[in-house]
């Protein structure tokens, strides 16, 4: 059996297309606390890091294109594991092995999220709001 190109190129859009219709947990529960932090620190997190910690993901169009979609969703899902700010109770935002693990992510930045804001610059905390974020977890 030979493959031409005008055959792989009509598999290639055949398994596509079938790869969207795999079913994806792309759902935003809602969100059972609401914590109540200083209003720069909440706006601050809210921007640049609620997309991968919350429930209150705001879903970006790629997120909807398998397989931009399966990558997605497998690294909100890993994000809300590690660490979601919406089931978060409000004696835990100052537990000590927490705000160790946030003041690291907030200083040096982590593997996850170079991609994301350079997708989305704008979710990138100003040196301000690092440094509001920082002075709030000391
Ligand atoms: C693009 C998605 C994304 C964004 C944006 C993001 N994170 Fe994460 N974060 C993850 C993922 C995925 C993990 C789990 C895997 C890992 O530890 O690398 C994680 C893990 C963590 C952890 C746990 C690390 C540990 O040592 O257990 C902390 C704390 C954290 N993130 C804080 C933040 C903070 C604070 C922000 C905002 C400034 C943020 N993240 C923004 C995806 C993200």
């Amino acid at each position: 059996m030979t493959f031409s190109t005008k055959s792989i190129a009509s598999w290639s859009i055949i398994v596509l297309i079938l790869m969207q219709f795999v079913p994806l947990n792309r759902i935003n529960p809602p969100a059972s606390q609401k914590i109540q932090l200083p209003c720069i620190i909440q706006s601050s997190l809210k921007k640049a890091c609620y997309d991968c910690h919350s429930y209150e993901t705001q879903w970006p169009q790629i997120a909807y294109i398998a397989p931009a979609s399966w990558l997605a969703c497998s690294i909100v899902s890993s994000g809300r594991t590690a660490l979601n700010f919406s089931t978060l109770k409000k004696n835990e935002t100052r537990a000590p092995l927490l705000t160790t693990k946030i003041r690291n992510v907030v200083q040096k930045g982590s593997a996850h999220q170079p991609l994301y804001y350079l997708l989305k610059p704008e979710a990138q905390l100003s040196i301000k709001e690092t440094n509001a974020v920082l002075q709030w977890l000391n």
